[in-house]
Formats: structure tokens, C-alpha cells, sequence
């Protein structure tokens, strides 16, 4: 089996809705075992990202999607807090030929998402990494990547449609579905990488 893990911070939801979404497509591609980790904003302690038994799920599989909310034009604290504890491995080429990819949600359409993805997709790259892109074109009637973003997905919550007591709204029409579609293509990717290692 190939491994693919996707890794998220999520305060109210919305982009632990994007997540599933995104392991939803990975797993349904044959010969991927798909798992959903949370990183919790607690773990960390002055500063510093405490999770290693987190890393060491990571460190185990081919593929990691690194998924978090845009907060003031930038990945989220937490994301950044858990990539900062990735140094040791950065030293250690660990994660190096894995596949990688990223995904975001935030309040606006744009609301400075790319700045997010490319600081997930520039770690990746200082670790040796194969970023792989969102490739899907926003010319469908299905609004699939209706944001046009293509470093990964994006997505938008969707405040008027009413969420249920406790939930976080839903993503806007078309959101959760470009998510399933970058996961399938993360997935084929890593797939076949991990079953033909001499490509990567
Ligand atoms: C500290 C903070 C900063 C934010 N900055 C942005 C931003 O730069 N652009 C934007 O469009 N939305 C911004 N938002 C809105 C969040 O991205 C949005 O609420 C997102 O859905 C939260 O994700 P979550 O539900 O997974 O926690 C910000 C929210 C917070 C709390």
C-alpha cells in the first residue's frame, strides 16, 4: 500500500471539512491507505510545536497534504509552528522524495490564499519534496476550482447557506469537491512514485 497522510489545522472547521475532502479523494484511488491527522494548537508550548508522535505518522508515509486556514495573509500559527519542528528532519533529508501538496480555506475569495499555499508548498521545497499542483481547470459547470487557484486547493466558507448548531458552515458550492479531486491526484502521483521509486 502507499501512504498518504493528510495533515491539518482547524479551528471552527472549515478546513477540516476541506481535509476530508482531499483524504476522501486520495483514499478512493486503489492502493492508497489515507489517514487524517489534526494539528492541535496546544501542543504547543512556548512557542514550540510538541507532537512527536505527529511527525513520526508523517515521517512513516510516501505522501503528506498540508492543509490550514489563510490567518492574516499567511499559513496559519499552528501550521507554521509544526513545520518549524520539522528542522531535525530537514537536517536528515527525512522527508526527501516524498510526494507533498497543500490546500487552504479562508473567509474571502482570495484573501491572500497563495501567500499560505506557496509558504506550504516552500517548505516542502526545503525538504526535497515533490509538490504536486491542483490540476483542474475552473472552466466546468461543476465550479471545480471556481477559484482558479492552482498551487493547491482553495476554498471559501459558504456563510449564508446556514450551518447546524455546533457545525462550521458549509464550504461554498464546489469547494469540498475540488478537494476530493486534488486528493485523488496526490494520490495517483504518490502511487506511482511509490510503486516505480527509480522515477523520483
Ligand atoms: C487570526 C485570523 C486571521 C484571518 N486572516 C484571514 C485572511 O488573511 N484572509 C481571509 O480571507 N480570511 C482570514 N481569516 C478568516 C479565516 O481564514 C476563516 O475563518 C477560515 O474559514 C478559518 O478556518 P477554520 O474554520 O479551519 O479554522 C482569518 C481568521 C482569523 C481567526
Amino acid at each position: 500500500m502507499t501512504r498518504l497522510a493528510v495533515v491539518v489545522h482547524s479551528d471552527s472547521g472549515t478546513t477540516r471539512t476541506l481535509a476530508e475532502a482531499v483524504r476522501e479523494g486520495a483514499a478512493s484511488v486503489e492502493g492508497i491507505e489515507a489517514t487524517l491527522h489534526e494539528v492541535d494548537r496546544k501542543r504547543i508550548v512556548e512557542g514550540r510545536f510538541e507532537d512527536e508522535a505527529l511527525l513520526e505518522a508523517l515521517d512513516a508515509v510516501d505522501a503528506i497534504v498540508f492543509g490550514c486556514p489563510t490567518f492574516m495573509g499567511s499559513m496559519s500559527g499552528p501550521m507554521k509552528a509544526l513545520l518549524d519542528a520539522t528542522l531535525q528532519r530537514w537536517y536528515g533529508r527525512v522527508w526527501s522524495g516524498k510526494v507533498a501538496a497543500g490546500f487552504t480555506v479562508s473567509s474571502t475569495p482570495s484573501g491572500d490564499k497563495l501567500s499560505a499555499l506557496n509558504g506550504l508548498m516552500m517548505n516542502a521545497m526545503q525538504h526535497g519534496m515533490v509538490w504536486v499542483g491542483l490540476d483542474q481547470s475552473p472552466l466546468n459547470a461543476d465550479h471545480l476550482n471556481r477559484l482558479g487557484f492552482y498551487v493547491g486547493a482553495a476554498a471559501q466558507p459558504d456563510y449564508s447557506a446556514g450551518a447546524a448548531a455546533g457545525e462550521p458552515p458549509p464550504l461554498m458550492p464546489g469547494d469540498r469537491e475540488t478537494g476530493v479531486v486534488h486528493g485523488a491526484r496526490v494520490a495517483r502521483i504518490a502511487h506511482a512514485l511509490a510503486t516505480n521509486p527509480a522515477a523520483g
